[in-house]
This record gives C-alpha cells, structure tokens and sequence, in this order.
C-alpha cells in the first residue's frame, strides 16, 4: 500500500481474564496501530468461587470498539475489513436465546465449586483414573472445564432449569457469547464456536472434531445448547446493527493460549511458546497428530484454518503464575505496583535465600491435576525477608514452567532447545532470567504487547474469502526479540529444581477434611 490510508486494516476483540481490549491491526504487521483496554471485575461469592458478569465483559467490548473507533477516524476505519475473537477459554456462560439475559453470572476457568461432583466422577470411574476420558476429549477430570460448570448450573441454577424445559437455553464459552451478540443476539445472532475453544469444553471429540455423544449422554447435557463448532478461521458472520463497524465481517476466532501459539508463529511441529498472566500456559505444537500425554499435560486443537486439517498441541497449564505476586500485593502488603515494584523488590536480594513458595491457591493444574494441593511457602528463617519470598514468587512461575517441560520432553521425546515467551508478566526481565537459569535453556522473549491479539488477527485475515493474510509468508517474522541465556550449571538447577519438588509434595493433600 502506498499510506496507511489505503491499507486494510483487522480489527481484534482480545476478551481474557482480566481484561478486555479491542487492537487493529496492519496486515502483516505484528504491531497493533490503535488498542483500548477495560479492566473486568471478577466476583468472589465463596471461597473458591469467581464469576463475570456477562453483560459487563459484553459493555467493555462495545466500549472498546466505540473508543478505538472514534480514535481512529473514518478515513482509517472504513480500512477495517474483518474482525477477530480471541478470549479466556473454558469459562462458562448460559443465557436464555429469546431474551438474550444471562441466566446465571459466568462461571470463570478457575473456579472450583464443582470440586464435589469431580470427586463423585472420579469415585466412580476405573482406578479413580483422572484421565480415564481424555481418548475422548484429551483431557483429565479436573473443575477447570466447561462440561463441570455446566452441570453445576444445570444442577443448582433455576433459571437454567427452566430455560431448559421451555428449550430456550443457550451455552457458550465467551467467543460465543460475543459472537452471538456482535451478530444479532435475539435476532438471529450465530451460535458458533471455534474447534479451539470446543476442545475445551470437555464435551468435543478431539479426533472428530464434534461433539461427543458419549460425552453429552454421560453428562446429560442437551446437544441443543450447545454452538456448532466452527474452524478458527472462516466468516462467522457480520456486525449487527447496534454495534460499532457495522457489516463488517468476523473470520476468525481462537481461545487466546492457542492464539498466542500462532501469533508467535509456532506453526511448525516441536515449536513451543509459554504465555505468562495470570495463570501461565505452554503449548508445544505436535502437528496433526493427537498426542495423548502420559506425563499429565493436556492435548488441544491448536488452530483449524478454514478446510486444512486441524493441528494439535500439547498443553501445560498453570494456574496461577502472576496471580501469587497479586495476592503478595493484595493479601500481604508487600508491594504496591505490580508491573513497577515486583522486579526492583526481588531484585535487592541475590537469591530466595532457600525459600519455595508454591501457590497452589485452587489446587494444582499440570502436570499434577491435584485439586487438593495449598499454597504452602517453606524454608523460612529469622533471615526471611519480604524480598525473599517475592523472588520465590517469581521462581514458583519458573519451576512449575520446568515441571511442565520435563512431562512435555518425556511424552513427545524431543527435549524443546529454547523456549518462545510472551505475556504482560515476560516484560519482567529478572523473571526471563530465572527461567532460563530454571530451565537451562535460552528463553526467547517477543517485545511485543499483544501476541495474542495477533494470532486472532492473522486468522481473521487468512480466512477464505478475505485472503489478506498469508499465515505462512516470512513477512510477519518480524517480531523484534530479546534472548535470556541459561547461566546456571545442571548440578545448581537441578539441585534447585529437587527442593521445589519437595516443597511441591508438601503442598499436595493439605485440603483433604
Ligand atoms: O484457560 C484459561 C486461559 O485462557 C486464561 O488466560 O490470559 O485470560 O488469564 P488469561
């Protein structure tokens, strides 16, 4: 294009835990040219519990659009040919179709309410084997999927039970319930989902890419609730009336761990990339192949685009990585500013001074999927110092990234040689340091913000009948890099690494009554 008047233009709905935000894009450009960001409030009803408002996430996104748009002017905005979804995955939303309302708060990934009826499943299940339906789904029993948060409220929740008997519920992670709204809502909004986000509900075939009826019959959820599963790069649909970029069109939808897969273009089998925000979450590209693991990680459905065969990864989740330095704010008192204070604090001590602080605040994700573990922190001393245990904080992120790939070189074979990161919590420079001491492999860091907008943008813009992004083309390598090399020896790492498993088996057990 001659000036950035001519040139097209995506625009992304980046809806995660935290925080929503709407980016635009320049084709083949990692680097967004107009972005606005609200923050989410979660509630905390129970200890355990953590619901949205799912008309909360829906007026952030509106005013997101509304404020980049009128930023932006019309000369750019009639640029802006598509439109992308990226989103926090497995959090769970029911509403009612006839009225477009909620019929319950949104239950939030992380929540562990439905902590009993895992229990009940896996009671009843062979050797009390976590991941006795992973064949079908490729994933252990654990309160962190969609399908336990759908029976809960299916269970406990009235206005679902009756939605249910007059047919008028609809379910959806949140790219639905964006999708469905941004499209019509009440009038004829799409109920669509992406194969990502499907794959992790609990309730998709991850070889069929469908859903699976022996699922649904075991869960005794109704077929008719759920979205038809969509590839993550196709046109949904256009903008409905009441909306910013009206008639634009949606064409590509991606839950944003896996958006962040292809935004850091790991689009080669053995490629890998770890996103730390809140929780903290490694994908490892294992092409078209499934690769069930043995070791406690995940499989997922990395990225479909449009008709081409779905590609795979295995996944390693931890559930809570920046959280713990927010709760060392917020509980503890000791730091004020998160993004400003975490690295100058840890930095005034040399080391943890022996202290392991593992957070297991809601259990603990892979590789171990023990929804019984605490956080526990140990090897305090009179020598102890607030610094010291904000630097373990940091290490906790590193070793529980190490735990995971250590299950990830055991079930694919390869041990990963260097590690791509991204994340808000990566910018931490000190932490990038400790993980590839931790790890003992280089950590490479994209300095760019929002990886994992771009990944939905790159989809959107790959999509049959836009065409104005070539996923494969060298031309989007462009992402400017900072690399961390290992400076620890085996013997110190691994002699570190031995201590944080034992403070790890400390931890496990601690909410059994
Ligand atoms: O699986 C949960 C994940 O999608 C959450 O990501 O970045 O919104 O905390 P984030």
């Amino acid at each position: 294009p001659k000036n950035d008047q001519d040139e097209r233009l995506i625009g992304v709905i980046d809806a995660g835990t935290r925080t929503v935000q709407f980016c635009v894009f320049r084709t083949s450009h990692t680097k967004e040219i107009a972005k606005h960001t609200i923050d989410i409030t979660t509630a905390v009803p129970q200890e355990g519990w953590s619901e949205q408002d799912p008309k909360e996430i829906l007026n952030a996104v509106k005013s997101c659009m509304e404020i980049v748009v009128n930023g932006l002017g019309a000369d750019l905005v009639k640029n802006i040919v598509t439109l992308g979804i990226t989103n926090q995955r497995e959090t769970t939303i029911l509403w009612d179709k006839t009225t477009g309302e909620p019929l319950h708060n949104a239950i939030v990934w992380n929540d562990i309410r439905t902590d009993s009826t895992v229990d009940k499943i896996l009671a009843k299940v062979p050797d009390q084997n976590t991941n006795y339906f992973s064949k079908h789904c490729g994933l252990p029993i654990s309160p962190y999927f969609s399908a336990f948060k759908i029976k809960w409220l299916m269970h406990y929740s009235p206005h679902v039970k009756k939605a249910l008997k007059t047919n008028t519920c609809l379910f959806g992670t949140v790219d639905t319930w964006i999708l469905w709204n941004l499209t019509g809502g009440v009038h004829n909004g799409k109920h669509y989902t992406d194969v990502t986000n499907a794959s992790r509900t609990f309730l998709m075939n991850i070889e069929l890419l469908n859903w699976d009826p022996y699922l649904l019959r075991y869960f005794n959820i109704p077929e008719s609730i759920l979205p038809e599963i969509k590839s993550s790069s196709e046109i949904y649909g256009k903008v409905g009336d009441d909306w910013p970029l009206k008639g634009v069109t949606i064409s590509g939808i991606l839950g944003n761990q896996q958006s962040s897969l292809l935004g850091q273009r790991c689009l080669k089998e053995g490629q890998a990339k770890n996103t730390y925000r809140s929780g903290c979450f490694l994908l490892y590209n294992t092409g078209n192949q499934r690769v069930l693991s043995t070791h406690g990680l995940v499989t997922t459905v990395a990225y479909k685009l449009g008709d081409e065969p779905a590609v795979y990864a295995l996944e390693g989740s931890v559930a809570v990585a920046g959280t713990a330095v927010k709760w060392l704010r917020d509980n503890m008192g000791f730091l004020k500013d998160v993004s400003k204070d975490t690295e100058s604090l840890a930095k005034e001590v040399f080391n943890t001074g022996d202290v392991y602080f593992v957070p297991a605040f809601k259990g603990l994700y892979a590789p171990y999927w023990r929804k019984d573990a605490r956080g526990i922190i140990c090897g305090l001393t009179a020598f102890s110092t607030k610094q010291h245990i904000i630097r373990a904080a940091l290490e906790a992120v590193c070793f529980q990234t190490r735990d995971i790939l250590e299950a990830m070189n055991k079930d694919c074979g390869i041990p990963l040689s260097k590690l791509r990161v991204d994340g808000k919590m990566s910018e931490n420079d000190l932490l990038m340091q400790l993980q590839a001491d931790i790890s003992g492999i280089p950590v490479i860091r994209a300095e760019s913000e929002d990886i994992t907008a771009l990944g939905a943008a790159m989809a959107a813009g790959a999509a049959k009948g836009i065409e104005i992004w070539d996923i494969r083309s060298g031309e989007a390598e462009l992402v400017p890099i900072h690399t961390f090399l290992p400076t620890s020896t085996t013997n110190e790492r691994d002699a570190r690494y031995k201590k944080w498993k034992m403070a790890v088996q400390r931890s496990l057990g601690w909410a059994v009554p």
